[in-house]
């Protein structure tokens, strides 16, 4: 089935990632689709809380793994390529950039993550691929304190985002990207998802297994890792599973 073929629309969930790839909803077709309104344990890579308050769009995308785990890292790549796409749409002013692995910043600030999860039971394995994006939250709603400073589009467009509008666009250029991962087109793609790297040239730090170390970005190779230098180790590759 398509993606989005299924959509199930709720208003308070833990998490829609964990609801989707709990054994309540094991029967449920691949490219099923789970938006909440609010959830109540969000949650983000290296454990962290996604803050979710109503204003946000949060959703879930359930798919039967077809292939190798880690293919899914270009997944999520190919769906930020296309959220920052329909962000830049929406707000001509801002500077819209991929931070590996899965955030999205306007103007260095966080305004959408993507966290990719998978259950395996048997023989068989599925994916949720989670997409959290700061929509219509006010400023001061925010928590202070968070690891990277947030904004909303709504703030940079100086106007509420309709919801169900967005979702409906940004699900078509899901659905496109979707094809084109299933085609192995990752490497068709990777120019343009490194001409919007952010920090790309430029030296950032990385929490890698717990140690936050200094490198600079060259860019994303062809599987998804990262590659990054620093005059102590040279060029080196990392790799999801490694950070945080
Ligand atoms: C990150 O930036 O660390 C990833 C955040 C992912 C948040 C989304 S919101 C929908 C889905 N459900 C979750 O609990 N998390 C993802």
């Amino acid at each position: 089935m398509k993606i989005g073929g299924k959509i199930i629309s709720l208003e308070s969930v833990d998490s829609t990632n964990s609801l989707l790839l709990s054994d309540r909803y094991r029967l449920m077709p691949s490219g099923t689709i789970m938006t909440a309104e609010t959830q109540t344990a969000g949650r983000g890579r290296g454990n962290k809380i996604w803050f979710s308050p109503k204003g946000g769009l949060y959703f879930s995308i359930l798919l039967d793994a077809q292939s190798d785990l880690n293919e899914y890292n270009k997944l999520a790549l190919m769906i930020a390529f296309v959220i920052r796409e329909q962000l830049a749409e929406y707000c001509k002013t801002a500077d819209f950039r991929i931070k590996w692995p899965n955030d999205i910043l306007a103007d260095g600030k966080k305004i959408c993550g993507i966290l990719t999860q998978a259950k395996t039971r048997g023989e068989t394995s599925r994916v949720a691929v989670g997409i959290g994006i700061n929509l219509n939250i006010a400023k001061p709603d925010f928590p202070q304190n968070m690891d990277i400073d947030p904004v909303s589009l709504s703030e940079l467009a100086c106007e509420t985002i309709d919801k169900d509008l967005f979702l409906r666009q940004l699900l078509a250029r899901i659905v496109n990207v979707h094809k084109d991962f299933l085609d192995d087109g990752f490497e068709k793609i990777l120019d343009d998802i490194n001409a919007v790297l952010f920090s790309k040239g430029r030296e950032m730090d990385f929490s890698i297994k717990g140690k936050i170390k200094n490198y600079r970005v060259l860019g994303i190779n062809p599987d998804a890792t990262l590659r990054v230098y620093s005059p102590e180790t040279g060029i080196i590759t990392i790799n999801i599973i490694d950070t945080k």
